[in-house]
Protein backbone atom coordinates (compact mmCIF):
# COMPACT_ATOMS: atom_id res chain seq x y z
CA UNK A 1 0.00 0.00 0.00
CA UNK A 2 1.59 3.09 -0.91
CA UNK A 3 0.35 6.50 1.16
CA UNK A 4 -0.08 8.96 -1.10
CA UNK A 5 -1.63 11.62 1.12
CA UNK A 6 -2.08 11.62 4.58
CA UNK A 7 -3.81 14.41 6.90
CA UNK A 8 -5.74 14.60 9.87
CA UNK A 9 -9.46 14.72 10.21
CA UNK A 10 -10.83 14.75 13.61
CA UNK A 11 -10.34 14.43 17.16
CA UNK A 12 -13.32 12.71 19.06
CA UNK A 13 -13.96 12.24 22.75
CA UNK A 14 -16.31 9.64 22.39
CA UNK A 15 -17.47 7.26 19.52
CA UNK A 16 -20.27 9.28 19.32
CA UNK A 17 -17.73 12.08 18.15
CA UNK A 18 -15.98 9.97 15.30
CA UNK A 19 -16.76 10.14 11.54
CA UNK A 20 -20.35 9.03 10.07
CA UNK A 21 -18.72 7.25 7.29
CA UNK A 22 -18.31 3.70 6.08
CA UNK A 23 -15.02 3.96 5.22
CA UNK A 24 -12.47 1.49 6.16
CA UNK A 25 -10.30 2.26 9.61
CA UNK A 26 -7.51 0.86 11.32
CA UNK A 27 -6.45 1.63 14.50
CA UNK A 28 -3.50 1.57 16.75
CA UNK A 29 -3.88 0.65 20.57
CA UNK A 30 -1.47 0.04 23.65
CA UNK A 31 0.06 1.01 26.61
CA UNK A 32 1.17 5.51 27.02
CA UNK A 33 4.43 6.23 25.47
CA UNK A 34 4.40 2.63 24.03
CA UNK A 35 4.72 4.42 20.04
CA UNK A 36 1.45 4.43 18.34
CA UNK A 37 1.80 8.25 17.21
CA UNK A 38 5.21 7.69 16.17
CA UNK A 39 4.58 4.69 13.87
CA UNK A 40 1.38 6.27 12.16
CA UNK A 41 3.59 8.94 11.62
CA UNK A 42 6.56 6.49 10.45
CA UNK A 43 3.64 4.79 8.10
CA UNK A 44 2.41 7.98 6.66
CA UNK A 45 5.99 9.38 6.10
CA UNK A 46 4.83 12.28 8.41
CA UNK A 47 6.01 13.13 11.19
CA UNK A 48 4.27 16.33 11.71
CA UNK A 49 0.65 14.29 11.30
CA UNK A 50 -0.08 12.78 14.74
CA UNK A 51 1.31 14.45 17.97
CA UNK A 52 3.94 12.39 19.91
CA UNK A 53 5.77 12.84 23.58
CA UNK A 54 8.26 11.25 25.33
CA UNK A 55 5.84 12.23 28.35
CA UNK A 56 2.98 9.37 28.97
CA UNK A 57 -0.21 10.34 28.23
CA UNK A 58 -0.30 12.44 25.56
CA UNK A 59 -2.89 11.35 22.66
CA UNK A 60 -6.32 11.79 25.12
CA UNK A 61 -8.72 11.55 21.98
CA UNK A 62 -9.68 9.48 19.50
CA UNK A 63 -7.74 10.78 16.22
CA UNK A 64 -8.52 9.99 12.97
CA UNK A 65 -6.19 10.60 9.58
CA UNK A 66 -7.28 10.23 6.69
CA UNK A 67 -5.70 8.52 4.22
CA UNK A 68 -5.63 8.58 0.54
CA UNK A 69 -8.81 10.00 0.49
CA UNK A 70 -10.10 6.57 1.01
CA UNK A 71 -9.57 5.12 4.38
CA UNK A 72 -8.48 6.28 8.31
CA UNK A 73 -5.80 5.58 10.58
CA UNK A 74 -6.80 5.85 14.01
CA UNK A 75 -4.74 6.85 16.88
CA UNK A 76 -6.06 5.89 20.32
CA UNK A 77 -5.47 7.10 23.66
CA UNK A 78 -2.59 4.79 25.83
CA UNK A 79 -4.29 2.58 28.41
CA UNK A 80 -2.66 1.90 31.38
CA UNK A 81 -0.41 4.79 32.52
CA UNK A 82 -0.33 4.93 36.48
CA UNK A 83 0.71 8.71 36.62
CA UNK A 84 -2.36 9.79 34.80
CA UNK A 85 -5.03 9.39 37.99
CA UNK A 86 -7.74 6.90 38.39
CA UNK A 87 -10.41 9.12 36.95
CA UNK A 88 -8.87 10.20 33.26
CA UNK A 89 -7.75 6.43 33.32
CA UNK A 90 -10.96 5.37 33.79
CA UNK A 91 -12.20 8.14 30.85
CA UNK A 92 -9.34 6.54 28.86
CA UNK A 93 -10.75 2.96 29.04
CA UNK A 94 -14.10 3.79 28.54
CA UNK A 95 -13.41 5.47 25.34
CA UNK A 96 -10.85 2.73 24.50
CA UNK A 97 -13.35 -0.76 25.00
CA UNK A 98 -16.39 1.82 23.26
CA UNK A 99 -14.38 2.34 20.32
CA UNK A 100 -13.05 -1.02 19.90
CA UNK A 101 -16.33 -2.91 20.76
CA UNK A 102 -18.83 -0.39 18.94
CA UNK A 103 -17.01 0.59 15.83
CA UNK A 104 -18.70 -1.01 12.88
CA UNK A 105 -16.09 0.04 10.50
CA UNK A 106 -13.05 -1.24 12.74
CA UNK A 107 -11.65 -3.50 10.06
CA UNK A 108 -8.09 -4.43 12.54
CA UNK A 109 -6.66 -2.81 15.63
CA UNK A 110 -3.23 -3.08 15.90
CA UNK A 111 -2.14 -3.61 19.86
CA UNK A 112 1.65 -2.75 20.21
CA UNK A 113 3.66 -4.03 22.41
CA UNK A 114 6.96 -2.69 23.91
CA UNK A 115 9.59 -5.18 22.48
CA UNK A 116 12.18 -3.95 25.28
CA UNK A 117 9.99 -5.22 28.11
CA UNK A 118 8.56 -8.95 28.84
CA UNK A 119 4.69 -9.51 28.57
CA UNK A 120 2.93 -6.70 30.77
CA UNK A 121 -0.22 -7.97 32.35
CA UNK A 122 -2.06 -4.73 31.19
CA UNK A 123 -1.56 -5.82 27.28
CA UNK A 124 -2.45 -9.38 28.32
CA UNK A 125 -5.32 -8.21 29.51
CA UNK A 126 -6.13 -6.01 27.08
CA UNK A 127 -5.37 -9.05 24.34
CA UNK A 128 -7.81 -11.12 26.04
CA UNK A 129 -10.72 -8.96 26.16
CA UNK A 130 -10.18 -8.18 22.45
CA UNK A 131 -10.48 -12.43 22.12
CA UNK A 132 -13.31 -12.46 24.40
CA UNK A 133 -15.15 -9.74 22.05
CA UNK A 134 -14.16 -11.31 18.77
CA UNK A 135 -12.22 -7.77 17.76
CA UNK A 136 -9.75 -8.46 15.32
CA UNK A 137 -6.61 -7.75 16.59
CA UNK A 138 -2.68 -8.04 15.31
CA UNK A 139 0.26 -7.28 17.52
CA UNK A 140 3.36 -4.45 17.03
CA UNK A 141 6.13 -4.79 18.48
CA UNK A 142 7.67 -1.38 19.03
CA UNK A 143 10.83 0.36 19.05
CA UNK A 144 12.94 -2.47 17.95
CA UNK A 145 16.07 -0.37 17.62
CA UNK A 146 16.44 0.36 21.09
CA UNK A 147 17.22 -3.69 21.55
CA UNK A 148 20.36 -5.39 20.19
CA UNK A 149 18.94 -8.63 17.83
CA UNK A 150 19.72 -10.73 20.29
CA UNK A 151 17.39 -9.04 22.93
CA UNK A 152 14.74 -8.19 20.42
CA UNK A 153 14.36 -12.05 19.79
CA UNK A 154 14.76 -13.29 23.49
CA UNK A 155 11.77 -10.87 24.33
CA UNK A 156 9.69 -12.04 21.61
CA UNK A 157 10.41 -15.41 21.95
CA UNK A 158 9.20 -15.04 25.61
CA UNK A 159 6.58 -13.01 24.86
CA UNK A 160 5.25 -15.40 22.16
CA UNK A 161 6.17 -18.64 24.89
CA UNK A 162 4.02 -16.84 27.63
CA UNK A 163 1.07 -15.87 24.75
CA UNK A 164 1.21 -19.46 24.06
CA UNK A 165 0.33 -20.95 26.96
CA UNK A 166 -3.28 -19.30 26.59
CA UNK A 167 -3.87 -19.28 22.73
CA UNK A 168 -3.57 -21.95 20.31
CA UNK A 169 -1.73 -19.80 17.82
CA UNK A 170 -0.45 -16.60 17.22
CA UNK A 171 -2.62 -13.37 15.75
CA UNK A 172 -0.47 -11.63 12.93
CA UNK A 173 2.62 -10.12 14.08
CA UNK A 174 4.88 -7.05 13.18
CA UNK A 175 8.16 -6.04 14.50
CA UNK A 176 8.28 -2.35 13.84
CA UNK A 177 10.77 0.55 14.63
CA UNK A 178 9.79 4.31 14.15
CA UNK A 179 13.22 5.63 13.85
CA UNK A 180 14.68 2.86 11.56
CA UNK A 181 11.40 2.66 9.56
CA UNK A 182 11.50 -1.33 10.02
CA UNK A 183 8.44 -3.27 9.44
CA UNK A 184 6.92 -0.01 7.37
CA UNK A 185 5.76 -2.25 4.12
CA UNK A 186 4.96 -5.69 6.21
CA UNK A 187 2.29 -2.99 8.33
CA UNK A 188 1.38 -1.18 4.70
CA UNK A 189 1.00 -4.76 2.86
CA UNK A 190 -0.97 -6.90 5.62
CA UNK A 191 -3.43 -3.13 5.52
CA UNK A 192 -3.62 -3.61 1.34
CA UNK A 193 -4.32 -7.03 2.03
CA UNK A 194 -7.00 -6.46 4.18
CA UNK A 195 -8.75 -3.37 2.58
CA UNK A 196 -8.63 -5.21 -0.70
CA UNK A 197 -10.55 -7.77 0.72
CA UNK A 198 -13.03 -5.79 2.68
CA UNK A 199 -13.68 -3.98 -0.36
CA UNK A 200 -14.78 -7.37 -2.40
CA UNK A 201 -16.90 -8.71 0.34
CA UNK A 202 -18.78 -5.69 -0.02
CA UNK A 203 -19.17 -5.60 -3.57
CA UNK A 204 -20.07 -8.84 -3.05
CA UNK A 205 -22.77 -8.41 -0.78
CA UNK A 206 -24.34 -5.14 -2.77
CA UNK A 207 -24.98 -7.38 -5.81
P1 LIG B 1 0.57 8.24 24.27
O1 LIG B 1 -0.01 9.13 23.23
O2 LIG B 1 1.06 8.98 25.47
O3 LIG B 1 -0.32 7.11 24.63
O4 LIG B 1 1.95 7.59 23.68
P2 LIG B 1 2.24 6.91 22.26
O5 LIG B 1 2.05 5.45 22.39
O6 LIG B 1 1.51 7.60 21.18
O7 LIG B 1 3.82 7.17 22.12
P3 LIG B 1 4.58 8.23 21.19
O8 LIG B 1 4.46 7.85 19.76
O9 LIG B 1 4.19 9.61 21.59
O10 LIG B 1 6.09 7.93 21.60
C1 LIG B 1 6.55 8.01 22.93
C2 LIG B 1 8.05 8.30 22.93
O11 LIG B 1 8.76 7.19 22.40
C3 LIG B 1 8.46 9.49 22.07
O12 LIG B 1 9.49 10.17 22.74
C4 LIG B 1 8.95 8.86 20.78
O13 LIG B 1 9.93 9.65 20.12
C5 LIG B 1 9.56 7.56 21.29
N1 LIG B 1 9.45 6.48 20.28
C6 LIG B 1 8.33 5.98 19.75
N2 LIG B 1 8.58 5.00 18.88
C7 LIG B 1 9.92 4.87 18.85
C8 LIG B 1 10.82 4.00 18.13
O14 LIG B 1 10.43 3.13 17.35
N3 LIG B 1 12.16 4.15 18.37
C9 LIG B 1 12.64 5.08 19.27
N4 LIG B 1 13.96 5.12 19.45
N5 LIG B 1 11.82 5.90 19.96
C10 LIG B 1 10.49 5.81 19.75
MG1 LIG C 1 0.07 9.03 21.22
Amino acid sequence: MLIKTSKFKQSASSIHGCPKTAMQEYAFIGRSNVGKSSLINMLCNNNKLAKTSATPGKTQLINHFLINEEWFLVDLPGYGYAKTGKEKREKFATIIYDYCKKRDNLVCLFVLIDSRLPLQKIDFEFMMWCGENEIPFSIIYTQADKNSKAELAKHIKNIEKELLEHWEEMPNTFISSAESKLGKEDILDFIEYNYKEVNANRTKSAK
